[in-house]
């Protein structure tokens, strides 16, 4: 009897660990189960991907979906709604919610309320913490953890580790790589008089300067190796930190965002306001060059959103009580494309950044490859779809993005998560959520 399937992909150019192909994907209860000519095959689904490109599901390393205790400025049932219209089909979600992720109770809170409600696949960061250091070994191995956040120098929320005692404290408890904000907080709380009322929120990359960011990250690799415990080095601003990050390749992974990518200072502030406000601050153009240096050189390991979504009225505050960060998980996809069609990278860059990269620093299983036995998330674009983006798409509840009214080629058209077609042509194609955790080879199967 001929095999059946319940989706097959047909036509499109699909980009594998051994480099794009025109081949068809067939899947089955989740999983990709073969490449090659399944035109005829039975399938309860197929999806025509003729003149599309298909990636692996992107997994989105940074995000910020502000439940519980936030919701006004999102949840987990708007943020991966914005996710997974994006053609993001994974998020690693950050702790410093109210009350914080921190403890096993918090963290199974989060697995509940994002069961049925979350459209993509998701996993939750256990936020670092003087109290919970020597728990921490404990806490990065229950099921849907994604590993350990630290707060080096403070940002939105509670979260902080500012010492170099606590820090080696929480780095000594465990072993899975960790997240890490690197900003100093004593030179932080030093230059905080630089930006009192009355300031421009231009002054925002004077106050946590170049050399609060290039300081906390000279005492992490420090501590890091000392302890011997790998960490991962968010949101990378400055071009002496690649410098420094490119001798640490034995103990620390790193991230780059893609507004600190697109976004340069003085302009953005100038023509953004507090909307380009962000910890770690966008600084310069050359900082912002030396970024996509890295970028082509190999060294930044993956791209993060960082969304961070705050209201407009929030925003609206005056700096420096203008809230920190900006939304991003929705417009991650669609900017990195128009760069791949502007030359800046190449497709096969771009997945590694954006999925192999992940599978590979978070011990992520069966995601960021498209290959037999993996699960079947993709991210299926129109290389040559030139389009805006514009408010009325956005899904996030902070209803705004830095990059409203800016032109792209490039486009997601459909969204895969394990096997079910959750957005299509810009619309979600069920009203039901269907996200679990993702699994890690480091902890227990949280889908067993
Ligand atoms: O700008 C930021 N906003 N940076 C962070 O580190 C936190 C984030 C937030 O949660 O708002």
């Amino acid at each position: 009897m001929a095999e059946r399937y319940d989706l097959v992909l047909t036509g499109g150019r699909v980009v594998t660990p051994s480099g794009a192909v025109e081949t068809d994907v067939a899947v089955r209860d989740g999983r990709i189960v073969g490449l090659g000519d399944f035109r005829t095959a039975a399938a309860a689904e197929t999806l025509d991907c003729g003149g599309l490109t298909v990636l692996p599901g992107v997994i989105d390393s940074q995000v910020h979906f502000r439940e519980p205790g936030l919701e006004h400025k999102e949840d987990l049932e708007s943020g991966s709604r914005a996710a997974v219209l994006g053609g993001v089909t994974a998020v690693m979600e950050m702790p410093n919610t109210r009350p914080l992720t921190d403890s096993p109770e918090t963290l199974a809170d989060k697995l509940a309320r994002a069961r049925d409600r979350m459209w993509c696949d998701h996993a939750f960061f256990v936020g670092a913490t003087p109290a919970n250091a020597d728990r921490l070994a404990e806490l990065e191995r229950l099921p849907g953890a994604a590993g350990v956040k630290i707060f080096m120098g403070s940002s939105t929320g509670d979260l902080l580790v500012a010492d170099d005692g606590t820090l080696a404290r929480v780095l000594a408890s465990g072993h899975r790589r960790v997240s890490v904000h690197a900003e100093d907080e004593p030179r932080l709380v030093e230059r905080r008089a630089l930006v009192a009322d009355g300031a421009s929120v231009e002054s925002h990359p004077d106050w946590r300067d170049r050399e609060s960011a290039i300081r906390a990250t000279k005492r992490l690799i420090a501590t890091a190796r000392a302890t011997g415990r790998p960490v991962h080095v968010l949101h990378i601003t400055t071009a002496e930190e690649l410098e420094l990050l490119a001798e640490a390749r034995d103990i620390a992974t790193v991230e780059v965002t893609p507004q600190h990518l697109t976004l340069a200072a003085p302009d953005c502030y100038r023509a953004l306001g507090t909307h380009a406000q962000m910890n770690p601050p966008i600084r310069g153009a050359a900082d912002r060059a030396a970024l996509w240096d890295a970028i082509a050189s190999g060294l930044v390991d993956v791209l993060g959103s960082d969304h961070a979504p705050h209201t407009a009225e929030e925003k609206a505050r005056p700096y420096p009580d203008s809230p920190s960060g900006m939304p991003g998980v929705q417009t991650l996809v669609p900017l990195l494309l128009d760069r791949v069609n502007a030359g800046w990278l190449t497709l096969e860059r771009l997945v590694d950044l954006t999925a192999a990269g992940q599978q590979r620093l978070f011990g992520i299983t069966g995601k960021g490859r498209i290959v037999r036995g993996y699960d079947a998330d993709f991210t299926i674009v129109d290389l040559s779809a030139e389009r805006e983006i514009t408010q009325d798409w956005l899904a996030s509840k902070s209803g705004w993005s830095p990059f409203t009214g800016m032109r792209v080629k490039g486009w997601p058209i459909a969204t895969v998560v394990r096997g079910h077609i959750v957005m299509r042509d810009g619309a979600l194609t069920s009203s039901q959520a269907r996200g679990r955790p993702i699994r890690f080879d480091a902890t227990a199967d949280p889908a067993a």
